[in-house]
């Protein structure tokens, strides 16, 4: 049976007990709503380590929208079986209060990056994403944790943190899991109604298909979508887009 956690001090004492007799450990960090793009993350972590730990926490300090976080799907029951059937071993869930017991007066904040694309739609966004990253990689302190290209923002200020603050874990970046027709995994698809989620795929399209950023803005208009940005960022080009009320980002090599 998969272990679920819930106790910080508890997960802070069975984790350094692990790494005491030298066994590697892998962490995936996550909102839970698991779906494919969570899995391959957790089964690249099974190839690479001894032990595996995914984190179920959907951390209010990154949403700028009370909605979106209140919206966001909650399925833990299914998250520990899908975790468990690709070997993950430890599933840590804390509440809020343990997590932060600072109540967030302390705060990881980075700029420019963190400011631009994604950081200039969802205010405070990246401050509350580094540091529930930073308190989840000092709780359990794995040899390597992974993260999603789907969120290319999101694992290039990670990769810049655990570089800038000295963390002692190798961040691992895991490509994009995508859907037959081309959309890629998110927890956030299952909001989309039926008509919605049949236009959803063109994002990856228009963006895969390259163009003038303007010119791709115009299509993706034209298809039914507010664009909050199409964006090159040196080898990449990053799309988010709202339908309805949901939102739906990607990025694709140039
Ligand atoms: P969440 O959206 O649950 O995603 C957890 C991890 O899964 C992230 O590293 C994300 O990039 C990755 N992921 C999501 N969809 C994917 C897909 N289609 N293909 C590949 N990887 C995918 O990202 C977060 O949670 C949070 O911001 C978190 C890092 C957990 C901090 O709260």
């Amino acid at each position: 049976m998969i272990e679920v956690i819930t106790s910080v001090a508890e997960a802070r004492a069975v984790f350094k007990e692990i790494r005491s007799n030298g066994t590697s450990v892998g962490l995936v960090p996550t909102m839970g709503a698991l779906h494919a793009g969570h899995t391959s993350l957790i089964e690249r972590a099974r190839a690479d380590n001894d032990r595996v730990a995914v984190s179920i926490f959907v951390n209010p300090t990154q949403y700028d929208d009370p909605a979106d976080l209140e919206s966001y799907p909650r399925t833990l029951e299914t998250d520990l079986e899908k975790a468990e059937a690709v070997g993950a071993e430890i599933v840590l869930a804390p509440a809020y209060d343990d997590l932060y017991p600072d109540g967030y007066r302390f705060k990881v904040s980075e700029s420019p990056l963190s400011r631009r694309l994604e950081g200039a739609h969802r205010k405070g966004h990246f401050d509350g994403v580094l540091t529930v990253v930073l308190k989840l990689l000092n709780v359990v302190r794995p040899h390597r944790a992974y993260f999603g290209e789907k969120d290319w923002q999101q694992l290039q200020l990670v990769r810049d943190m655990v570089e800038a603050l000295f963390i002692d874990t190798e961040i691992v970046p895991c490509p994009t899991v995508r859907e037959p027709d081309g959309l890629a995994m998110s927890s956030r698809n299952a909001l989309l109604p039926e008509e919605h989620r049949r236009l959803a795929p063109r994002l990856h399209s228009v963006l895969t298909a390259g163009g003038s950023v303007e010119g791709m803005t115009a299509m993706l208009e034209a298809a039914g979508f507010e664009v909050d940005y199409v964006e090159r960022w040196g080898k990449r080009l990053l799309g988010a887009v709202r339908i309805g009320k949901v939102r739906l980002i990607d990025n694709v090599e140039i």
